[in-house]
């Protein structure tokens, strides 16, 4: 079995982009830290970032269409894409969304996301910790729709 993780646009810069929001923790140690705790759960994880649109559209459908299950921080096309949310839907993508930042308590142009209507669920506001606690919520679905 395998988990899917997916990042948006300028998370290839956590570490030092804006800590005072995002923490000092880069995407290569989040990644590193899902590796091992899937590792331990004989799981897969497909770990990706893009700037682009329509990589993180081709990916959000080959997974869902294999029935794989996402963990997705969009960005800020969370707050913008019309076309991701669209993918998730049309794929059937099996999606958690997930922010390091609480949006709620930022900016307005943040408050809505286009993809929290078509998620499982959505885990915002605990830096680097979002992601962990998000694996933990795919396995929790994929072992309750197994039994
Ligand atoms: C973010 C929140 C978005 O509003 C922002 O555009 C990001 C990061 C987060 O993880 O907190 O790029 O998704």
């Amino acid at each position: 079995r395998a988990v899917h993780c997916l990042n948006g646009p300028n998370l290839n810069l956590l570490g030092s982009r804006e800590p005072e929001l995002y923490g000092s923790a880069t995407l290569a140690s989040i990644q590193a830290r899902l590796a091992a705790a899937c590792e331990s759960r004989g799981l897969a994880l497909h770990f990706r970032q893009s700037n682009h649109e329509g990589d993180l559209i081709t990916w959000v459908q080959d997974a869902g269409l294999a029935g794989e299950p996402i963990i997705l921080n969009a960005g800020a096309y969370t707050h913008t894409s019309i076309a991701l949310r669209d993918a998730i839907k049309g794929a059937n993508a099996k999606v958690i969304e997930v922010h390091l930042s609480n949006i709620h308590a930022r900016e307005g142009f943040r408050h809505h996301s286009h993809i929290s209507p078509v998620a499982q669920g959505v885990i915002f506001g605990f830096g680097a910790l979002s992601y962990s606690l998000a694996l933990d919520a795919c396995i929790a679905l994929a072992t309750a729709s197994e039994s």
